[in-house]
């Protein structure tokens, strides 16, 4: 690729390859009028004019967004659990009566590896318009080593015909398939575990209420750690059980959601280098409370952001909607929340070497706004306020 340049009146970003935690979140390098020279990746930054073609100028120009949590692939749709809901059912509930996660199983189930990728990149094209230069996705409604896997090639498959970057995670512990114990179903995929390692590094695992046990969720993750991958936890989003604590414990690189955790968890995740990944889109979503991400960044933890997005506990998928809530609900400066949704989602993801933030050597992932200041994105959220992404060097208009 031919080196190119953009002119930015602003750009605002992290600095650095490994995560900030706690205050230091609030840290960020802003240049202002400047010239980003890139190819795929950023050659410079610059006040001289340089000596390439300039192809736009900008307002302001941030990191990409990387969403280090979302469920696609999934298959079909759950709006009449979502009419349910909203007229007081709960999550947990039509999950425990076989709905909820299942049916999106039953769905998936359906479809094949190709069918599962063409649902899916709409709404991955849809989040680059919007600044989200990488996705992580999670296999989990698949529910049997076939179903599993399918849903790790369709990964593979989209990334391939898009151009953001893919980090693939498996969750085959995302629900007890029916007919099944806890245990026979985790022994059943840890025997497998070498398959589903060509096709993901991370493991995850929903512990919680209606899903798995601390205590067969510790077996299973020890099994995860000694087969190589790298580990990650569904964490005290309905019920307080000890998940996060057991994600500390055994060094896992992220514990996400932690709605119910209390002052002592927040402890030991801010003394630990396990990443708090907060997703306040799906607690808008389901109408339930914030996880106290204040508490955890004045702790000091490492704080990262991600969507969520899924079929079940939250459809949105917008990323200044998640920034917006980050500063109004978490009660994190834009600062934080900008640091936290670049640099540590990109820790997380094991990219931050070489991405999540706008550094010379890095990869020319960033958003150019129409807006001017960082504060306008949470300020004006779900509005059109991005006016191109540049994804490996490559332009993409929103228009
Ligand atoms: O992160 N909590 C478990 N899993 C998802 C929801 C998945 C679904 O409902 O389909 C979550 O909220
Ligand atoms: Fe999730």
């Amino acid at each position: 690729m031919k080196p190119r340049a953009i002119f930015a009146k602003k750009v605002v970003t992290p600095i650095g390859k490994e995560y900030k935690q706690g205050k230091d979140m609030n840290s960020l390098i802003v240049y202002e009028n400047v010239y980003i020279v890139y190819n795929e990746k950023i050659l410079d930054i610059t006040k001289e004019a340089p000596g390439v073609n300039v192809q736009a100028q900008a307002n302001l120009v941030t990191p990409g967004f990387i969403d280090c949590h979302t469920h696609i692939p999934f298959y079909g749709f759950r709006s009449k659990e979502f009419v349910m809901r909203s007229q007081g059912a709960k999550y947990v509930d039509i999950l425990k009566a076989g709905g909820g996660i299942h049916y999106t199983v039953s769905e998936v189930r359906k479809v094949s590896e190709n069918v599962l990728a063409a649902f899916n990149i709409p709404f991955i094209r849809e989040m680059i318009k919007r600044g989200v230069t990488r996705i992580e996705g999670k296999s989990g409604y698949g529910l049997d080593v076939e179903n599993e896997l399918k849903q790790l090639k369709a990964l593979k498959e989209i990334s391939e015909k898009i151009s953001a970057g893919i980090t693939p995670t498996f969750l085959g512990a995302h629900a007890v398939p029916k007919g099944k114990s806890q245990e026979e179903y985790l022994n059943e995929l840890t025997e497998n575990f070498d398959k589903f390692k060509e096709c993901a590094d991370f493991v995850d695992i929903f512990v919680d209420d209606g899903a798995y046990s601390v205590e067969n969720a510790r077996w299973y993750l020890n099994k995860a750690r000694e087969a190589g991958f790298k580990i990650r936890l569904h964490a005290d989003e309905i019920a307080r059980t000890g998940a996060a604590a057991l994600g500390v414990e055994l060094g896992a690189v992220s514990v996400d959601h932690l709605l119910k955790i209390n002052d002592e968890d927040i402890h030991l995740i801010a003394s630990s280098e396990t990443v708090a990944v907060m997703m306040p889109s799906t607690s808008f979503y389901l109408g339930e409370e914030y996880a106290p991400a204040r508490k955890l960044i004045n702790a000091g933890a490492i704080v990262a952001l991600g969507s969520d997005f899924n079929p079940g506990s939250n459809t949105i998928n917008d990323p200044t909607f998640v920034f917006h809530l980050a500063v109004s609900k978490l009660k994190m400066t834009p600062e934080e929340a900008l640091t936290a949704f670049t640099l540590n989602s990109a820790y997380v993801l094991g990219v931050s070497e070489s991405e999540g933030s706008i550094e010379v050597g890095k990869a020319a992932n960033f958003v150019a706004w129409k807006i001017q200041e960082l504060e306008d994105i949470p300020y004006l959220p779900a509005h059109d306020s991005v006016d191109f992404t540049v994804v490996k060097g490559g332009m993409i208009k929103n228009d």
